[in-house]
């Protein structure tokens, strides 16, 4: 550019003092210079903010939209993101594993600086993590831990023991197992197992549970409690309400009492609460049984202002999406992001550094000060 600016200015004052140039031929070559010069800079200015630009971009990579805390945890980082003064491409794989890799490769494509991943399958992206850290990418796993690379930077996430830790605690206490009452039947559910938090939330609720069903004070009358064989792939709903009408047909029929059922989140309470339902459960004589969750989803806690679940683990994504802002920004400070854990979380390569936030209960009882005087929902959200 200073080359070019030295060269018009000589170039006038040549072309100015030299009498035998035509007037109308010192206009044009005047004009053509200014334009090239102005062509020159526009280029070079765009160059600029594409770079600013590149150097400010952050993928955040969600599993899918159908499920509200996903939409919930996506809008709040990208908002909280660009409040920050980053730009942001976030996007949904409709839980499809190969649409999520392609959308990880699109990012470190378009030079992310930081790729934030909840991971469809934890054990399916060791690749293009591997293309992430020969682009110099640092990678955040959000909420569900990536398993089998070392290409994992950092770990943000609620404490998903703590969660399991919770619900099994909420099934005590309503049961009244602490004071010796029992015994009571009890059936099982867990995540999908392709999620590691699906492990955590299995291994806490049981933590709690087990001792009482080692002592008889609870039964599992299906005799199902293998994480295997209580798994429900991919959270479906609807597969975690075939698996209770089995249930029910096989082992309630007859008119034995249900009195808890261990689920370990919403989408999979929505399924066993339907099935129930079908099945006659919600009146005086057959009282649903104590159903647990996780999420705080809307037709959840309708459903717990119905007293047909007992109640969620709330997860406040606000909470969790601040997190992982403070997480990037220090790294794009080139600095260590804040961390809590650094023993718990073994991805199979190595302990991944984690921030775990701390999850709590809402039931009846609470939801109103945790869910809607903070602000999380309107009253209008749970009619
Ligand atoms: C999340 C839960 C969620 C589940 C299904 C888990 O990894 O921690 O909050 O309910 O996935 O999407």
């Amino acid at each position: 550019m200073g080359f070019l600016l030295t060269n018009v200015c000589w170039e006038n004052l040549y072309l100015s003092r030299n009498p035998l140039v035509e007037r109308k031929g010192i206009i044009s070559v005047k004009k053509i210079t200014y334009l090239i010069l102005i062509l020159l800079l526009a280029f070079s200015l765009t160059g600029c903010f594409e770079k600013k630009a590149d150097d400010n971009l952050i993928g955040v990579a969600m599993p899918t939209q159908s499920l509200q805390r996903w939409n919930q945890d996506g809008a709040n980082m990208k908002a909280k993101l660009e409040e920050s003064g980053y730009r942001v491409d976030l996007q949904y794989a409709n839980n499809d594993v190969n649409t999520q890799i392609q959308q990880l490769e699109n990012m470190i494509t378009k030079k992310c600086k930081v790729l934030v991943i909840a991971a469809i399958d934890g054990s399916a992206l060791t690749e293009v993590l591997r293309k992430a850290a020969e682009n110099d990418i640092q990678v955040i796993a959000y909420d569900r831990l990536i398993m089998n690379s070392e290409h994992v930077d950092y770990y943000a996430t609620f404490d998903n023991f703590q969660v399991g830790v919770i619900q099994g605690q909420y099934i005590e206490e309503q049961l009244g197992l602490e004071d010796n009452a029992g015994p009571f039947n009890i059936e099982l559910f867990a995540g999908s197992p392709d999620d590691n938090n699906a492990l955590f939330f299995n291994g806490g609720a049981m933590s709690i549970l087990q001792p009482y069903i080692d002592a008889g004070k609870l039964v599992v009358p299906s005799g199902q409690t293998e994480f295997t064989t209580i798994a429900i792939h991919g959270w479906k709903s609807a597969d975690a309400q075939a698996r209770m009408d089995n249930l029910i047909t096989a082992h309630y029929a007859a008119g034995r009492k249900l009195s808890a059922v261990l689920s370990p989140n919403d989408s999979l309470a929505i399924g066993i609460i339907t099935s129930l339902r079908n099945a006659g459960y919600g009146t005086a004589d057959k009282p649903y049984p104590v159903i647990t969750g996780q999420d705080c989803d809307k037709p959840n806690v309708i459903a717990m202002i119905n007293g047909e679940q007992s109640m969620s683990i709330f997860k406040d994504t606000r909470t969790l999406a601040e997190k992982v802002v403070e997480m990037v920004e220090a790294i794009m400070k080139g600095e260590d992001a804040p961390v809590n854990d650094t023993e718990t979380y073994h991805n199979g390569a190595k302990y991944v550094p984690s921030f775990l936030c701390d999850p709590v209960y809402a039931d009846v009882n609470n939801y109103q000060e945790l869910l809607i005087d903070s602000g999380y929902y309107k009253e209008s959200d749970l009619q």
